[in-house]
Parts: C-alpha cells; sequence; structure tokens
C-alpha cells in the first residue's frame, strides 16, 4: 500500500507507469472526468465500452481486451453517472479482465456512502494480483487533507513507488498524523454514519423535486400545479 496526496495522485501515478503513447485504456462511458485529464498527458488511446445500468458489458470487455493496458473501474456509485455494480456483473468483469490478463485499475471514493446496503466486494478482493485498487479519505472525511492510498501488487508497487517520489516525495506527514488519530480514536466509524444520513436526506429531497418539477405531465397533456415544498410558506407555485 502506497500513501497518495489523494486518489487522484493514485490515477496519475498509474498512469505514468502503466500508459505508454498509443497504449489503449479502456474506460467506462461515460467516465470520471479526472481520470481521462490523468492519463491523456500519456497520449493513450482511449476505448469506451458498451455500459448499462450496472457498468461494464462484460461481454465487450471480452471483445475489447487484446491489447489494451488496463481497464479503469468505478464500481460503487460511478462518477458521473451514480450507477453501481452488482455482484454478478462484478463476477463477470472480473472474469472476463482475469481471461485476457487485463489489468484493472480500479478507483472506489464513495464505497462507503451507501443508504441501505453496502455494496458487493471490490474487484480488486476477486482478483488482487490483477488490479489496482485507489481509495481515498476524501468522501469520507476531508478532501483538503488530500489522503488517498493505492494498493498494488508487488510487480506493480516499486513502480509507483518511484512515481510517487518524483512527484511529491511523500504526502505530508502532518495530515496524514491526522487522519491516522480519527482512525485510531474511532471518530471516523461514527462520522461516517453521520454523512450517510446527510447524503441520504438530499438524496431523498432530489428525488421529490424531480417528481414534484419534472413528472410527465397529466394524461390531458396539461401541465399540473404543485405547490411549492419548501416548507417555508413560499408562495411560489411549480409547474408540472
Ligand atoms: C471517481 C473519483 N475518483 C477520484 C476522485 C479524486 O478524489 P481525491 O480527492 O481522493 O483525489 C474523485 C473526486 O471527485 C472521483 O469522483
Amino acid at each position: 500500500m502506497l500513501i497518495t496526496t489523494g486518489s487522484q495522485q493514485g490515477t496519475d501515478l498509474a498512469a505514468k507507469v502503466l500508459i505508454d503513447s498509443g497504449s489503449r485504456v479502456l474506460v467506462e462511458t461515460p467516465t470520471y472526468l479526472g481520470a481521462l485529464q490523468a492519463f491523456a498527458p500519456m497520449e493513450p488511446e482511449f476505448a469506451g465500452l458498451a455500459c448499462d445500468a450496472e457498468g461494464i458489458d462484460a461481454d465487450d470487455l471480452k471483445a475489447q481486451a487484446p491489447g489494451a493496458r488496463f481497464v479503469y473501474v468505478l464500481p460503487n456509485f460511478q462518477n458521473p453517472t451514480g450507477r453501481t455494480m452488482g455482484e454478478a456483473r462484478r463476477a463477470a468483469v472480473s472474469a472476463a479482465a482475469a481471461a485476457a490478463g487485463l489489468p484493472v485499475l480500479e478507483d472506489n471514493p464513495y464505497g462507503d456512502l451507501w443508504f441501505d446496503t453496502p455494496p458487493p466486494a471490490p474487484l480488486t478482493a476477486r482478483n488482487p494480483e490483477g488490479c489496482i485498487y485507489l481509495g481515498s479519505f476524501s468522501k469520507v472525511l476531508s478532501p483538503g487533507l488530500r489522503l488517498g492510498f493505492v494498493i498494488a501488487p508487488a510487480a506493480v508497487a516499486p513502480k509507483l513507488l518511484q512515481a510517487k517520489q518524483a512527484s511529491d516525495l511523500h504526502t505530508p506527514g502532518f495530515n496524514q498524523r491526522i487522519v491516522s488519530e480519527v482512525l485510531r480514536d474511532g471518530f471516523l466509524d461514527k462520522h461516517v454514519p453521520t454523512i450517510r444520513a446527510l447524503y441520504q436526506a438530499q438524496r431523498d429531497a432530489m428525488l421529490a423535486a424531480l417528481q414534484r418539477e419534472l413528472a410527465a405531465p397529466g394524461r390531458d397533456g396539461t401541465a399540473r400545479k404543485a405547490a411549492c415544498s419548501c416548507g417555508r410558506g413560499c408562495p411560489k407555485a411549480s409547474t408540472r
């Protein structure tokens, strides 16, 4: 495990270590813009994979894997779609990548922010030798601390370390100590459920607003008026 300056740095280091100019890199459609920005300076050829509501189509991955350098995967609450891969899809994607000898770069900054049930185990847990895993404290503690980590197979870890040292020597020790303390004294264990509740309330408010503001018009095709639900006696009425 290598501590990084945010998981974004892990993405950047993986790009430096794995990509040569012209390397084909498989990505979800759509995918996290920041990863594309980290990969782009190494001049890969991006290949978009067919995706549905659960993410990567394993058959398309099988078809596009030969000759590709790696596949970048966001199995939990994907940015930007929010989709999550179910158990069966993870197994199929993991098996397709392993069969093709295709390394998986697994980015998981949001995995702890589930509402009802935790997501299935990461792809890395299924095939640790074939995956590089990116984790972050940004979404559960503080983005400004810039604390992330990479878990990589022994064959790749020294190369990532070399790239890390070239990049910024090390992640600030002061910030590492802060995170170490909140892990040790149990603060993070108590804090994460409070953030889950906060995000869940925001999700519910968003769904209610979408339903209220953008629901299909009535059968007669006329728009309907609904009272504003801001709860502050707002006189505004929304049309739907
Ligand atoms: C999918 C994804 N990966 C990585 C990052 C970067 O996170 P960090 O703050 O740990 O660098 C983000 C930030 O928004 C993200 O959405």
